[in-house]
């Protein structure tokens, strides 16, 4: 069997990423809270709180909110990660209320990263652009 090349990958990668289900076929985005006990000690109920309000609002049944241990990153929480199909998922730090309404405004329904809030995107490993501060 002939080695595969990063070249060979990254054509995998282009060709599966857009059909990826998240959760099930229907589901357009997924948001997860990381809930762990720094999480929580640093404010992630509000976070919560917040959430609750805006998928209330949306009214939307293509987006899932899960809640997770925390992400391994106590200096940055909360911490919340947002997967929108097709798309490598981005990490958010230093969540409070007012971010996570902008962050399911205009990310998670209109797809515009909100680099301001964000600690990295999950594939890169690298923060993007005016984000991470
Ligand atoms: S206890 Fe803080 S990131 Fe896990």
């Amino acid at each position: 069997m002939a080695k595969l090349t990063i070249d060979d990958l990254k054509k995998i990668r282009e060709k599966t990423l857009p059909t990826l289900c998240l959760g099930s076929c229907s589901e357009r985005a997924k948001i997860t809270l990381h809930m762990g006990t720094c999480g929580v000690a640093a404010g992630a109920g509000p976070v919560m709180d917040a959430l609750k309000e805006e998928m209330a609002a949306a009214r939307r049944d293509d987006i899932r909110v899960v809640v997770s241990a925390c992400a391994g990153m106590c200096s940055s929480e909360p911490n919340v990660t947002v997967e929108i199909k097709g798309a490598d998922p981005v990490v958010y730090q230093h969540m409070d209320g007012p971010r996570m309404r902008q962050v399911f405004r205009r990310h998670v329904l209109r797809g515009e990263v909100q680099a301001e809030f964000a600690l990295m995107r999950q594939s890169a490993f690298a923060p993007p652009a005016g984000g991470a501060k």
